[in-house]
């Protein structure tokens, strides 16, 4: 793999000692990875204590490849240890959730008592409609501290929650309700976004009619829209739940209960039912939370800007904060919900100290200028992350210089839904941080970069990302489907957790992420990886973002095209198209090779992106190679290809 625009980013020292950035006391020290290292397992259940149990565990891992158990003798209750046990241990008058409404001025604080009372309530009223352990639960909620407390009321049932986006379409909703015959829904009758409200009931109404598994829908009124009501069916939570008893006893479960379902998209066009257990994922969801963002629960304030629809949700709103007892910071709208600086008003009227977000945002905080930032105070942040895709170096300098005034540590944090929690990430205070590396697989976590017959490859050298052996938080398969788990991700290298993901290692050993094997060309029998063309394009000083595909090529095998969205300051504005396009194929050309320069770059005002945020190149594959487009249900806006195939017309160059 060519990858001199990394070695040139290395080349400039661009490398942080963990001391310049962080004056506190880390939480684990370099001791740790080697004491993971000398016994994973042993050190796993030492990690396993930040649970409460009724019967702590003694085993640690059973394996029986590809299936896991870890903590299997164990029995404890979820909900218990997010929420009790904190009110048990002298902590109920702290703030678990800080809401802040899409909206200016509408703001929710609730304490550790509070969360423990609206859960018990919840989990009353589930009972009532019948959810029994082991029963699926669909939730399709907006960001309200609702679907929080469905959630933990849920997993207090030994039920699964399986929570779907709430940007979802109906049909989308159905095939993930049909899939796992979900018994119950949880959702609103709708959701604000830049002031304006939508409805959600309706996509729920539309699935149902082809999910006969349904009995019952509880619905949180969000909005004062009207909705269709069905008499023996819906349920309004403010009816039934808020009537219910206070208090809940909870019962135990065992540690490997199925805990949760969450969809993602793998190859193939079905999405899959990524399955997680209880003991083991709350141990990794609890460890890395405090081990990644170095968690002070007494001080910090604690802010993941996600979607509750999502992994990081999951992990890093619902459960690892509320493990670690913390205050937090959950945030109903867009980035610019009354103004582009709304997300530094409520880090400055907070005191947010933990911030963690997805490259896509920082580019588009990037692209709206620093101007935004004036008048801010920021000094309270400590510690930012980042998650979901390889992060441009420029994005992470600008995210370290401009909301980190240079002396924050940045985590770059890789994972997956399948992984549970963070698996590479530098540690704050420990790990010496390099703008657009992840670093270092996590204390307990064995990862290798390896070749086509999995050996493992050499310093400074590319390869496939594996994980070689089992860790707590890892999916215990994929919902009805135990084949295509084995195939999808034990088959290729056997007995090691195949991940999907290029990376590489430079001559330090670091780890850097090169984006989805998928996407990896060949350009005439070199192998180039998108992102790196990606990230070379994205240095040019004229572009915002990039996104780029490998279409056939009658010559060279694939070639490289590239979409460009660009950031004119108003001097810039007059420069001609073509000459724009000219530069960067040149800049591309010295960065990283001739062999990669794109044979065509489209600059279009906006990428396709899915609701996650993640640009969809499956799409852009198509525009490039003038096919008929494939399923394009999950972007955010569909008009944005059918914008991009007209433009593909009108603007491209080719040699
Ligand atoms: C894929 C997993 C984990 C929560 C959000 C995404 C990519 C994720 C990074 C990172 C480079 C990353 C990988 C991975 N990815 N984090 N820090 N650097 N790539 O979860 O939807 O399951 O996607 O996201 O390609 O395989 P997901």
């Amino acid at each position: 793999m060519a990858n001199d625009q990394i070695e040139a980013w290395l080349q400039e020292n661009r490398s942080f000692a963990p001391s310049a950035d962080f004056a506190q006391k880390s939480n684990v020290t370099e001791a740790e990875y080697g004491r993971a290292h000398s016994d994973p397992e042993a050190w796993w259940l030492e990690q396993s204590a930040r649970l409460t149990w009724t019967v702590a565990p003694t085993r640690s891992l059973d394996w029986n490849p590809p299936f896991a158990k870890w903590f299997s003798d164990g029995m404890l209750n979820a909900s218990y240890n997010c929420v009790d046990r904190h009110v048990d241990n002298g902590f109920g008058g702290k703030t678990a959730i800080h809401w802040i409404a899409d909206a200016e001025n509408e703001e929710r604080v609730i304490s550790y008592s509070e969360l423990q009372q609206m859960v018990a309530r919840c989990a009353n009223a589930l009972l009532a409609l019948g959810v029994r352990a082991g029963d699926r639960v669909a939730v399709y909620m907006p960001m309200i501290p609702e679907a929080v407390v469905a959630m933990l009321a849920i997993v207090r049932l030994g039920a699964m929650h399986s929570v779907v986006f709430a940007g979802f379409s109906a049909e989308a909703l159905a095939s993930r309700i049909q899939d796992s015959d979900c018994r119950f829904v949880v959702t609103a009758d709708g959701q604000f976004r830049r002031g304006t409200a939508a409805l959600l009931k309706p996509a729920v109404d539309e699935a149902l009619l082809n999910c006969p598994s349904v009995e019952s829908v509880l619905v949180v009124k969000r909005t004062s829209q009207e909705v269709v009501w069905n008499e023996t069916r819906d349920h309004w939570w403010h009816e039934l739940v808020d009537s219910q008893n206070s208090t809940h006893q909870y019962e135990s479960f065992p540690a490997e209960q199925d805990m949760f379902l969450m969809y993602t998209s793998g190859t193939t066009g079905k999405p899959k039912g990524i399955l997680h257990t209880t003991a083991g994922y709350l141990v990794g969801a609890a460890t890395t939370y405090s081990n990644v963002f170095d968690i002070k629960p007494a001080t910090d304030i604690c802010w993941t800007a996600a979607d509750i629809g999502w992994i990081t949700g999951h992990t890093y709103i619902v459960y690892g904060p509320l493990l670690n007892g913390v205050s937090q910071v959950m945030y109903e709208g867009l980035p610019d919900s009354g103004g582009r600086d709304r997300w530094w008003r409520i880090v400055e009227n907070l005191g947010v100290t933990i911030l963690y977000t997805a490259p896509t945002t920082i580019r588009t905080l990037m692209k709206w200028g620093t101007s935004h930032l004036i008048g801010h105070n920021l000094s309270s942040l400590r510690v930012l992350g980042t998650v979901g895709e390889p992060i441009n170096p420029e994005a992470w300098m600008w995210y370290r210089e401009f909301i980190g005034g240079n002396n924050c540590p940045i985590v770059d944090t890789w994972w997956q839904t399948e992984t549970g929690s963070i698996m590479i990430s530098p540690l704050p205070g420990v790990t010496s941080t390099k703008p657009g590396a992840a670093m270092r697989a996590l204390p307990g976590i064995t990862i290798d970069v390896v070749d086509e017959q999995g050996h493992s490859v050499p310093n400074g050298h590319g390869g496939f990302l594996v994980v070689t052996r089992p860790w707590p938080s890892m999916t215990r398969g994929i919902w009805g489907d135990p084949d295509r788990f084995a195939e999808t991700y034990w088959s290729r290298f056997p007995g090691t957790y195949f991940a999907g993901d290029g990376a590489k290692r430079d001559d330090d050993g670091d780890i850097w992420l090169l984006g989805r094997v998928d996407d990896v060309m060949n350009v005439s029998g070199h192998r180039l990886s998108t992102t790196e063309i990606e990230h070379a394009i994205v240095g040019f000083h004229l572009v915002a973002e990039a996104a780029v595909v490998g279409a056939s090529d009658e010559t060279t095998g694939q070639a490289v095209v590239a979409f460009v969205t660009l950031k004119l300051s108003d001097d810039d504005q007059s420069q001609d198209h073509a000459a724009i396009i000219e530069q960067i194929r040149q800049h591309v050309s010295r960065v990283i090779s001739p062999i990669a320069k794109p044979r065509q770059i489209i600059l279009t005002p906006e990428l396709p992106k899915t609701r996650s945020g993640k640009i969809m190149r499956r799409l852009l594959r198509d525009v490039a190679e003038q096919r008929a487009l494939g399923d394009v249900t999950t972007l955010t806006d569909p008009t944005v290809v059918s914008m991009i195939s007209g433009l593909m017309e009108q603007h491209s160059t080719e040699d």
